[in-house]
């Protein structure tokens, strides 16, 4: 058969970092990341959270650096990126994870609730994404992979704070593309549908809510934290050079009824 060029998933020589790296979806997306080849910045408030991370990726035989980073504090954000750009000598991968998650009826929202859910998912992922691009942009060359979720697509009841702070990632990825891609930052961002985590693991554990999410799940069952690496490796890799401003679901296709 005649050589073809198949673009490349491995992330070799690439320096990733991920915010909200402590546990959950961060941590697995730390691992996936490291056995694809990246050196991998793994980001927590607690820099110990961080290294606890860090050190099986370690033991087997990945690169990865535990910092300490708040997303909520632009101080943290800066001292963060400016010692992995030290570190390392640059930055090529942003994955912007970190996120609160908690649901409440819209009518018990309170302003505290929404205040949190924005400072983080909202302005946190924006500030990180805006410090990381200052380096890209100047090195004409970066990826950003936000995390979004389907239930920034479609309405899904008791989670009016948390999908609109989602919806606001989506709208933050698609003009940071037109901003950023002309000059080699390419920025996307990735749609999970219920991943098992230890976040979500109390309210899956429960037989009638799972059945319940279950079966508006197309494919017949919630996903993975691997399921959500395979999306965020892709963009972030060279197979994904010509994806720039889309929100890439991986919800088994809840969204596409
Ligand atoms: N698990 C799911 O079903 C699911 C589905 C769709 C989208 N998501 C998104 O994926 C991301 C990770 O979710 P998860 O399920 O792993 O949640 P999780 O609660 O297990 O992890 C969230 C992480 O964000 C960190 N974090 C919170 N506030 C922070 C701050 N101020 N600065 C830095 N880090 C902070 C937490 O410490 C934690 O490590 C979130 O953005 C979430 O909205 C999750």
């Amino acid at each position: 058969m005649k050589s073809v060029h198949l673009p490349s998933l491995q992330l070799d020589d690439k320096v990733v970092l991920v915010t909200g790296a402590s546990r959950g979806i961060g941590a697995g997306l730390c691992e996936a990341l490291a056995a694809s080849g990246a050196t991998v910045a793994v980001t927590a408030r607690r820099i110990d959270d961080a290294q606890a991370v860090v050190d099986p990726i370690s033991d087997a035989g990945g690169q990865a650096l535990a910092y300490s980073l708040d997303v909520t504090d632009l101080d943290s954000i800066q001292g963060a990126v400016d010692s992995v750009i030290s570190d390392h000598g640059h930055l090529d991968v942003l994955v912007a994870n970190a996120g609160l998650g908690f649901n409440a009826p819209a009518l018990e929202v309170t302003e505290e609730h929404w205040d949190q859910m924005m400072d983080v998912n909202l302005k946190g992922l924006f500030f990180t994404a805006q410090t990381c691009a200052r380096h890209m942009v100047e090195r004409g060359s970066g990826r950003i992979v936000a995390m979004s979720s389907q239930a920034s697509l479609v309405g899904i009841p008791n989670h009016v704070a948390y999908s609109a702070s989602k919806g606001g990632v989506n709208q933050l990825v698609r003009v940071l593309a037109l901003e950023w891609g002309p000059r080699g930052v390419n920025v996307n961002g990735v749609a999970p549908t219920f991943i098992y985590t230890p976040g979500t693991a109390e309210r899956l554990d429960d037989p009638v809510f799972l059945k319940s999410v279950v079966d508006r799940i197309p494919v017949g069952h919630v996903g993975q934290i691997k399921d959500v690496a395979g999306a965020v490796i892709y963009l972030a890799s060279e197979a994904g050079t010509m994806v720039n401003g889309t929100i890439l679901s991986v919800d088994g296709g809840w969204t596409a009824q």
